[in-house]
């Protein structure tokens, strides 16, 4: 009997694939094809009954799709087992986690319900984006986090004393862990988001950034809004260069060209999204947190 098999869902065959390595287990491939008014067929073969099912399918977009195929993947796999680790690297809809607006949908809260519907009986993320997206589950949940494994990669990079900056207050404890692991310091930018349009300003006033090495960091870069203002602001105070990583790296529509045109020199990003930033692996957190 083997302990744990891997199923990958269409959105995260290769970090299954690593996490399968890692793990020393069968690796298995949802077949997805999609039909032509967008409907997901999903085949995938026999797993060996008894053992623990990994279903890694991250929710990107397109967010909705990724997200059925997962729930399509997590009660098939629950028919072979009763144990269900459900990995969703990037976690969709974590971010309508509570009502900022009156007469908002609580989405995560729908979202949660049907994971759980579905069969899974444990669910991991990686950064998801808050803690209170985790209490509208009624089952075990972990959140492992990416900084250790961002923070090894910019070890190995030549920094002019460098600083880390955050784009806004709520990812203040992000930049501080993150500038602990890299031993330098960290600053906190004051962020505000029109809740209607969804644009950015950054309304802090002077920093001190001169001629230093700026990392900005958060968990998540959509359009690029809020790091495009950032960098901006940050090389009005004449820095020297600008880094941008994040765990999460959906760049959506030209997002990546936008922060590039802003003077970022290098973007870093997980794999948690499949991109070419993503140059760090966190297969091997996520491994750790099954084992
Ligand atoms: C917001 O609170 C998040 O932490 C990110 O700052 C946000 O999702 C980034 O979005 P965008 O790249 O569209 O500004």
């Amino acid at each position: 009997m083997v302990k744990f098999v891997v199923v990958a869902g269409s959105a995260s065959k290769d970090l299954a694939k690593r996490i399968a390595r890692r793990l020393k287990a069968p690796y298995i491939e949802a077949q997805t094809k999609i039909f032509p008014d967008g409907e997901s067929k999903i085949t995938f073969g026999r797993v060996p009954k008894k053992s623990a099912i990994i279903v890694v399918q991250s929710t990107y977009p397109p967010v909705d799709t990724n997200l059925l195929q997962a729930l399509s993947i997590i009660s098939e796999a629950r028919k072979s087992s009763s144990k269900i680790y459900a990995i969703i690297p990037y976690m969709g809809y974590a971010r309508q986690d509570k009502q900022f607006l009156s007469g908002e949908v609580i989405t995560m809260s729908i979202v949660a319900k049907m994971i759980q519907v579905a069969g899974a009986t444990k669910v991991i993320f990686v950064d998801i984006h808050s803690k209170t997206a985790l209490n509208h589950f009624k089952i075990r949940t972990e959140n492992v986090s990416a900084i250790p494994e961002l923070a090894k990669y910019f070890k190995k990079i030549k920094l002019k004393n460098p600083l880390v900056v955050s784009p806004d207050t709520g990812g203040s404890l992000r930049a501080k862990k993150f500038a602990g692991l890299l031993n330098t310091d960290f600053i906190t930018l004051k962020k505000s988001r029109n809740r209607k349009t969804g644009k950015v300003q950054i309304q802090s006033s002077k920093v001190d950034v001169n001629g230093r090495d700026l990392i900005v960091i958060d968990d998540i870069v959509s359009t690029g809004g809020s790091v495009v203002k950032a960098t901006q602001f940050l090389k009005r105070q004449k820095c020297k260069r600008v880094f941008v990583t994040c765990t999460h790296g959906l760049f959506v529509g030209d997002a990546e060209k936008k922060i590039k045109k802003a003077g970022v020199s290098q973007i870093i990003s997980t794999n948690t999204i499949p991109r070419s930033t993503s140059k760090v692996d966190i297969s091997g957190v996520i491994a750790k947190s099954i084992q």
